[in-house]
Order: C-alpha cells, then structure tokens, then sequence
C-alpha cells in the first residue's frame, strides 16, 4: 500500500489506484466532466512529492508538463516503480503494517477549498458610492439588457462580478435589482498547469490554442453551480483581469501580448481603427458558462500592454479621474500594476511579483489556504507573532503575510 495525500488528507492505496478514486475515497471532490475519459481535461492534480511512483503519463496527458497529472489516468505504480519511488524519496520515507518502506505521493487538485479573501475594504476615503444602474433590467416578466429583451422570467435577476487573477480567481453574485451581494467564491486559476506568469500561459497558448479558455470554463462552471441560485437567472458577468487573463478567457489570440511592444490585439484593431474600445462582450453561451445563453458577459477595457482591466477596475473603486488628491494603487499579485497620479494626470506600470508569491522564489510561499500565515507582528520582545489561516501549525506564506512581513520588518528595530 502506498500513502496518499491529496489537500493534505491521508490514504492508504493500492497498485493500480487513480488518484482521482484516492481523492474520492478521500470526499475529497475533483472536477470532471468525462467520467474520467480522460477527454475533459478538468481534473488535474499537481504532484508535489513521490511522482514517481505513478504510472508514466498517459496519452490524454502529453498537454501537462512538470509535475501535473490527470487525476483519472496517474495510477499507483508501487510494484513496478518500487525501488525508483523509494531512492527518489529519502525525506519522508513511510512504513506499512509489515515494517516495510512504502512510497509516499503527495499531489492537490487545483480546486482546494476554504481559500481566504479579503471580503471588507479598509475605511479608505477614497472612491465614490455608485448609484445603482444595471445594464439588466425588468419590465413585468421581460428581461432587458439595455432595453433589449433576452428572456422572460417572474425569478429574480443576478449578476457576477469576476476577478480572473493569474493565481486566483474571485466571484461576486448580485442581485442585479438591489445591489446585495448575495455570495462569493474564490479558487485557484486551473491554469497553472500550463506556467506560473502570464508570459508562460501566452507560450502554451501558442502550442495548445483554446486548451487553457475550456478548462477554466468547466472550473467556472462547477464554482457558478454551486452558488445558491439558480444559473439561469444570471444574466449578466463583469470580467477583469490583467490583459493576457482576460483575453484567454474571451478566447482571443494572446500572442501579441508575448510580443514586443506587447500589445493585446484589441489595442491593436483600436489602433488600426476597427474598434472603438479595447472591453470585449460576449454571451453566457460563447463563454461555455452555465448562465443564461443570452446573458452579457463584458470584459472590461484594458489600459495598455501588460495593465489591464483589473487595473481599469482599481481605478474606478477609487474614482482617482476625480481625485485633487495624488493617490497611489498597487494591485500586487503575480502580475502587479502600479497607479499613480490624479485628475489631471495617471501613469501607470506593470511587473511580474509572481516568484514571492507562488513560492517560487519563496521556498516556504504558499497561496492563502489553511495553514497559511496571513498575519505577521514584530512583537516589543523581539519575537515575531503570527496568525495563520484555520488557526492551524504554520505551513507556510502567503501574500498578505509576505506585505506584512515586509512592513513589520521596515518598521521593526533593525
Ligand atoms: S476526469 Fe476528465 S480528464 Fe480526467
């Protein structure tokens, strides 16, 4: 029997076992939707330790590079990987009931739950209290969008808002006819699998056109499901995201934001005057999204090259068009925008932070799951006083702890 852990839970399983029946054995939930064809590409793990005592990589997986497997192909390979498994893992050898050493495998879907996000903005006073004009509206049981008719329904009307995040992606519901927010989730940005930065997610485009746009569909599809309305009744879905995020989602061609002068090609039609905004609009149903077909799903504009929608998107919260006052916007992440400036004049930069916070550069650089430090203070002791995620032992960094750290330390007695 070899150890398995997925999102840190323990199983014992035998020759031949898919990780994905370990995950399950587990109640530990894996997206697919192929029954485990190996066609639907969803339920991919990444192998942190031990993937050598899987079987070697299927056909269905000549996509995945590294260290990411297909949950429903990778199997325990424990009798013909035995002696390979066990010299490849001298750090945490472990024992079966006989006394033997066995093989550990340690992998986690890119789905994990109880990600932490920031859910209250601190009492900046900054930005401007919106008044509440959505593009969908009712009249009786027609749905409009901007005074179009999509569909008819006495139900009530919902919106998501979408921050698609090279690392991490966040949803908001609305009731589109109060403004509440209903629900939000957050996951981790499958894509992984195909790089880190976004430079690395234009190079796979290239070799695997579209692979990267469908799989984060059916992650979507499965986070839509599960809010608690009925997704039908979504009529509309606010989308940013740094420009190459936002244009893979829309299904456009991110080659040219590879590209010196690192252009997405709706700046280029904008520039050559075949459009008149770099926003991108589309339908639930083009989007392969589980909302209603007619729905709108709009992709707000970019600002230029690598800055973008989110960027946009930061500079509307804090309304910085209106502001006297010089303000200043980090939108740190791994693709970070900086903003500064005023009514009168805005520059703003972007640079990859991705090696501090994926942890590749940060040996101990973990996303914002439990067991993640979140809060850092240099105590008048000289000793540091951490919270951590779950309220767990420490496992590790993640950004909010990593800003923290940083301050504390510039701050701290040196
Ligand atoms: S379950 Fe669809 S590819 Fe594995």
């Amino acid at each position: 029997m070899v150890a398995v852990t997925i999102n840190g839970q323990t199983t014992h399983a035998a020759d031949g076992a898919s990780l994905f029946d370990c995950a399950q054995g587990l109640g530990i939930q894996v997206p697919t939707s192929c029954q485990q064809q190996g066609k639907c590409k969803e339920c991919i793990v990444e192998v942190t330790e031990g993937i050598d005592g899987l079987s070697a990589p299927a056909e269905q997986e000549r996509h995945l590079k590294g260290n990411f497997r297909l949950s429903c192909q990778a199997r325990v390979a424990e009798a013909g990987n035995r002696s390979l498994t066990v010299a490849a893992l001298p750090a945490h050898p472990s024992r079966d009931r006989e006394g033997a050493v066995g093989a550990i495998i340690r992998c986690h879907t890119m789905r994990r739950a109880n990600m932490r996000i920031e859910r209250h903005a601190f009492g900046l006073p900054l930005g401007r209290q919106a008044a509440l004009d959505p593009a969908v509206t009712r009249d009786g049981e027609r749905i409009l969008i901007d005074g179009a008719e999509i569909a008819r329904s006495t139900g009530p009307i919902h919106g998501i808002a979408m921050d698609l995040g090279t690392t991490t992606i966040v949803l908001r519901l609305f009731d589109l006819a109060s403004g509440e927010q209903i629900a939000d989730t957050s996951f981790e940005n499958p894509q992984r699998f195909g790089g880190s930065d976004v430079m690395a997610r234009i190079s796979y485009d290239g070799e695997h056109r579209g692979l990267l746009m469908r799989t984060l569909a059916g992650y979507l599809t499965r986070a839509i499901e599960e809010l608690p309305v009925d997704p039908r009744s979504i009529y509309e879905m606010v989308v940013v995201g740094n420009s190459t995020m936002r244009d893979l989602f829309f299904g456009q061609s991110v080659y040219s934001i590879g590209q010196s002068p690192y252009r997405s090609v709706t700046e280029l039609e904008m520039a050559e005057g075949k459009r008149t905004t770099t926003s991108l609009t589309s339908t639930g149903r083009r989007c392969l999204l589980p909302i209603h077909p007619q729905a709108r799903v709009y992709g707000a504009p970019i600002i230029s090259g690598h800055v973008g929608a989110d960027a946009a998107a930061c500079m509307l919260a804090v309304d910085i068009a209106h502001e006297d006052r010089i303000i200043a916007v980090m939108d740190i992440g791994t693709n970070t925008e900086l903003i500064l400036g005023n009514r009168h004049r805005i520059l703003a930069a972007s640079c990859p932070a991705g090696p501090a916070f994926e942890g590749g550069a940060i040996a101990c650089g973990m996303p914002a799951l439990d067991g993640a430090i979140e809060d850092v203070t240099l105590g008048s002791d000289g000793g540091f006083h951490l919270g951590v995620i779950g309220g767990t032992a420490p496992q590790g960094i993640c950004g909010s702890g990593l800003v923290d750290l940083m301050s504390e330390l510039l701050d701290g007695p040196i």
